[in-house]
């Protein structure tokens, strides 16, 4: 299972426990994964822990079905509201261009 925005890995921690294989880790902030990292250091010495993999959502840098499930749990408030500043800025850019 991929473990979308994982935090500190609280929730793919649980995971573990209650039967899931295997999990990879995925967050933007490196100091969280930090966090994760010692939190969980002993299933990544056992290798139920695939990877801590640093990286910007929406995309998701693995090949497609490389997982049997993604989690994402309170992170796509995160995404969708960077999308629309990001769209709201790109559009107050383009007014700003064409204003001037
Ligand atoms: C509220 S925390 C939730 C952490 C974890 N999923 C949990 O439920 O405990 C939100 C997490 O999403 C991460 N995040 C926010 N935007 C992200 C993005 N675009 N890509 C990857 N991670 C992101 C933050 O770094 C933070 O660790």
């Amino acid at each position: 299972m991929l473990d979308a925005g994982c935090g500190t890995g609280n929730y793919a921690a649980e995971l573990l426990q209650y039967g899931c294989g295997y999990v990879t880790l995925l967050d933007a902030s490196p100091g969280m994964l930090e966090k994760a990292r010692e939190k969980m250091a002993q299933q990544i010495q056992s290798g139920r822990v695939k990877e801590v993999i640093e990286a910007k959502l929406p995309a998701i840098p693995y090949p497609d079905q490389t997982f049997d499930a993604v989690m994402f749990n309170l992170v796509l408030v995160y995404i969708i509201l960077s999308c629309v500043v990001m769209n709201f800025c790109n559009e107050y850019a383009c007014s700003m261009l064409y204003t001037n």
